[in-house]
């Protein structure tokens, strides 16, 4: 298996490849996070795009969650992980259900690996490369109980929006690998992104809003890295918890 590199950095920014919902950003790894790339990634990570990092399949393609989990549980999948630290402590606390974090960013997909590892967490994997692509071709339908957007790059500039993840398309794409019955769980620190989740999510039919419009922040959902980077610049946070109800 080889591993991961940031040759998907590159890919991401060619002018033929689809808009990506993620900025391609360069940095480098440190001696840390290069060891667990080395020591820890063919355990607990796959590659959405590079051949040599494939994920398990089962004979029609799809992701084989039993195997790459070593059981059948309830599947959560978050987008853009970020740092990991999220992930990791919501797996710890829900160690009934199996996490598959999904990460564009290389660094980020290390230091989730020496989380897990600290942790000893056996219901954690995380993917490298775009969350998009990997739901479009290996996650069946009704396959997830539930999808977390935690701080998605807000993308504040109009001419930047359609580069957002939560749109019409993508969660059109997302609900219909989520379970009838299970929840999609975004947040953002962006008031004007706030206010469009709210249109788009309470605009689809087979969604119903848990509350009104936006709930508090869940006990269950941690602050994330970017969360605080957003409350010290006095940015108002907004999660939105919906249901999949057809
Ligand atoms: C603003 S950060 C938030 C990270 C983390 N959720 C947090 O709250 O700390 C957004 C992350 O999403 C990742 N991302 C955005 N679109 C993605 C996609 N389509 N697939 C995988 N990762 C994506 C970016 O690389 C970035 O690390």
């Amino acid at each position: 298996m080889s591993l991961p590199s940031d040759a998907f950095r590159h890919l991401a920014s060619r002018p033929h490849e689809p808009l990506r919902t993620f900025h391609p950003r360069r940095a480098p790894l440190s001696q840390e996070r290069e060891d667990a790339l080395r020591t820890l990634w063919p355990r607990y990570g796959f590659s959405v795009h590079d051949a040599g990092s494939p994920a398990p399949q089962l004979p029609d393609g799809a992701l084989d969650t039993v195997t790459l989990f070593g059981r059948s549980a309830p599947v959560v999948l978050e987008i853009g992980s970020g740092m990991g630290e999220t992930t990791a402590a919501m797996a710890a606390a829900d160690p009934s259900r199996d996490y598959l974090a999904v990460e564009a960013h290389l660094p980020g997909v290390a230091n989730l690996l020496v989380l897990i590892d600290r942790a000893g967490l056996t219901n954690v994997r995380i993917a490298h490369g775009d969350a998009l692509d990997l739901v479009r071709t290996t996650l069946p339908e009704q396959s997830l109980d539930a999808v977390h957007v935690f701080f998605p790059d807000p993308w504040p500039k109009a001419k930047h929006h359609k580069r957002r993840l939560v749109q019409p398309a993508h969660v059109g794409l997302l609900l219909s690998r989520l379970r009838v019955g299970g929840t999609l769980h975004c947040a953002t620190d962006w008031v004007d992104y706030a206010d469009a989740m709210l249109e788009v999510l309470t605009a689809d039919p087979s969604l119903e809003n848990t509350v009104d419009a936006f709930v508090p922040r869940p006990p269950y959902r941690p602050v994330t890295k970017f969360e605080r980077r957003g409350l010290d610049l006095g940015h108002e946070v907004r999660d939105l918890v919906f249901r999949r109800v057809r």
